[in-house]
């Protein structure tokens, strides 16, 4: 029994430790603070910056903070590809070289995702509760949404 035990601990410390690189090569980690897009137009000084950070961040820029199941097999693997995925839809950290018409894209798509719920994904907002929007966050992001267009013209 005892060996059984230790057994099943020693193969899951091997997952962690197989995920936790695997995970960490697969989706570029970087630390928070290199390269923070809220330092960034137009996200800068905003509270609508910190919100998408808060909410959308972790898929959507390249400062992904994986919890600790991101990093165990199999798990990490379907984290890992819906952070990619995320990504290569809209990326806050690669903003700055976005064209203005894909912006200006971007900056729709926002309001539009967030106000229908499609985004943040409920399986991800389960286990964030920090990343849920209420009504005010929403409507304060469509309001951006609606100034940096208007802006643009
Ligand atoms: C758990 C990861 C995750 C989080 C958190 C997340 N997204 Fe996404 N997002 C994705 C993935 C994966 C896709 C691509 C697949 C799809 O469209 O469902 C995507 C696609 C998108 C798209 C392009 C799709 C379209 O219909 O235009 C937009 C815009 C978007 N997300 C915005 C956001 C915003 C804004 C937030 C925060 C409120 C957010 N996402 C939070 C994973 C995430």
């Amino acid at each position: 029994m005892k060996l059984l035990v230790l057994t099943i601990a020693f193969l899951m410390l091997a997952l962690i430790a197989l995920g936790g690189s695997r995970s960490r090569k697969r989706i570029g980690l970087v630390s928070p603070e290199a390269n923070d897009y809220r330092n960034a137009e137009p996200f800068r000084g905003s509270q609508v910056g910190n919100t998408l950070a808060r909410a959308c961040g972790d898929c959507h820029s390249n400062q992904t903070n994986l919890p600790w199941y991101g990093h165990v097999v199999p798990i990490s693997w379907w984290i890992t590809t819906h952070v990619r995925e995320g990504r290569q839809e809209l990326n806050f950290s690669e903003w700055s070289t976005y064209s203005a018409v894909r912006r200006r894209d971007e900056v729709e798509s926002i309001c539009g995702v967030i106000s229908t719920g499609r985004m943040p994904p409920a399986t991800y907002s389960a286990l964030h509760p920090e990343a849920r929007l209420g009504a005010l966050d929403k409507e304060a992001v469509c309001v951006w949404a609606a100034n940096e267009i208007g802006m643009k013209k």
